[in-house]
């Protein structure tokens, strides 16, 4: 096989064999296939697509390119959930511990990464003490005991992902929905996952900004999913705005225990509940998302998800107090407010330039050596939608210093207030 009738074959719009997929991944993977036929071919495939079936070859192809991660000593069905990334997206840290305390084993594999705030490592390293360096056998054994642990990242996951997302990165061929999907695809699957959610995010704060690049993307991933039996479902949910109020590491980690005491912010609570009862459906533990709902809305009303939280930071070294003193958790030592410069509605708050804002507080990394402050970000008092008058502060500013004049500067412009406005669609569909 040459790699130039390959692409020549994809350049002319036909689909590609499982094994010339292959023969490309892994050709590719070893350094024996150069980055300019390899960038040629995501061209190729840019503006030729690719076949559902080929979609789900490159996916399984990419997943082979390395380390797979074997959870099969872990009993019952391991559902993963993704989200294609937003801001201030807390549903990790509560769905973890909830959909535990019905029984769903969470078997979290997690980064750190980039971006406006720090990974889920990051957040829960705001419990003093915890940690994710734990052995393979001990994650193992607290999953089965405790149904729920996280551990790093370790392995040599994905690399032709790794490298073809690089690539792409530079040679203007990130948006094409058939790389997209079998990229987070393949680290889903190598991972472990026996079931996968999805929360696929549109608006300002997303990756996909339209609701139907959302809605394609959704498919194709749900698609390949159960093409490679993995179940697999997928939600549309908005980022035109944050999610909840929190925006930041420690301050994230209080608004997760506040939703698992059952007075979370009413988005992140909605979308907490609709994306847990898909895993418990899944999970084979409810036999409809309504029975799923009752029961996770039953463990929070009734403590049993705040104590698998407590359990959860005990048995990984983390102080378990926290949740009933959050004060403990890491604090900024200056709270500034942003008042409201008039009356009316709020209409607008852009997710990305909030995140940024967070960002210039040291929340995130811009870079992977970057050093995060975990007690730093942002508390939204205001919502799409809600009243303001003149002076109300419309968020608190936690910082490390008391000069804050471009983050605010940055937040008045990510900030409208008109006359009207309603609140935003939380979630635009569900795709199966
Ligand atoms: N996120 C991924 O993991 N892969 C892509 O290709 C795009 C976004
Ligand atoms: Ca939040």
């Amino acid at each position: 096989m040459r790699m130039v009738d390959l692409i020549m074959k994809k350049r002319d719009g036909r689909a590609l064999s499982e094994e010339e997929i292959q023969f490309f991944i892994e050709g590719y993977t070893k350094g024996e296939i150069p980055d300019y036929q390899a960038s040629a071919m995501a061209m190729a495939i840019y503006f030729q697509d690719m076949t559902d079936q080929e979609r789900a070859d490159l996916t399984m192809a990419m997943v082979h390119s390395g380390d797979t991660i074997d959870l099969s000593a872990i009993e019952g069905v391991k559902v993963d959930k993704h989200s294609t990334g937003g801001v201030g997206d807390t549903t990790t840290l509560v769905l973890a511990p909830l959909v535990a305390s019905v029984g769903v084993p969470v078997a979290k594999m997690s980064g750190r990464g980039l971006g406006h705030t720090g990974g889920t490592i990051d957040k829960l390293e705001s419990v003093a003490g915890f940690h994710v360096e734990i052995s393979n056998d001990e994650f193992v054994k607290l999953v089965n005991r405790d149904k729920v642990a996280v551990i790093g990242q370790s392995g040599n996951l994905t690399p032709a992902d790794k490298k073809l997302y690089a690539l792409r990165d530079v040679t203007g061929t990130v948006d094409s929905i058939s790389l997209i999907a079998s990229s987070i695809m393949s680290k889903k699957i190598a991972a472990g996952a026996d079931a996968i959610v999805l929360d696929v995010k549109t608006g300002a704060g997303a990756f996909m900004k339209t609701q139907e690049e959302a809605k394609e993307l959704a498919h194709a991933m749900v698609k390949i999913g159960n093409r490679v039996g993995r179940q697999t479902m997928a939600v549309i949910s908005d980022m035109s705005q944050p999610l909840g109020y929190a925006v930041g590491n420690a301050l994230e980690v209080k608004e997760a225990i506040d939703t698992l005491k059952g007075h979370g912010p009413a988005d992140l609570t909605e979308l907490v509940l609709t994306l847990g009862s898909q895993m418990v459906v899944l999970g084979g533990k409810a036999a409809s998302l309504t029975e799923a709902r009752e029961n996770l809305q039953e463990v929070i009303a009734n403590g049993q998800a705040l104590e698998k939280f407590r359990q959860f930071l005990k048995n990984q070294g983390g102080d378990p107090s926290v949740v009933d003193r959050p004060e403990k958790l890491p604090e900024a030592p200056f709270k500034i407010q942003l008042p409201a410069k008039k009356n009316g509605v709020v209409s607008e708050i852009i997710a990305n330039e909030i995140g940024v804002a967070a960002m210039l507080l040291g929340a995130g990394r811009a870079s992977k050596e970057d050093k995060i402050d975990l007690s730093v970000g942002l508390v939204l008092h205001k919502k799409v939608g809600d009243k303001v008058m003149q002076g109300d502060s419309l968020l608190t500013i936690h910082s490390s210093s008391e000069d804050v004049e471009e983050v605010m500067a940055k937040l008045y412009q990510s900030i409208t207030i008109s006359d009207n406005a309603e609140k935003p669609t939380l979630i635009y569909d569900s795709v199966t």
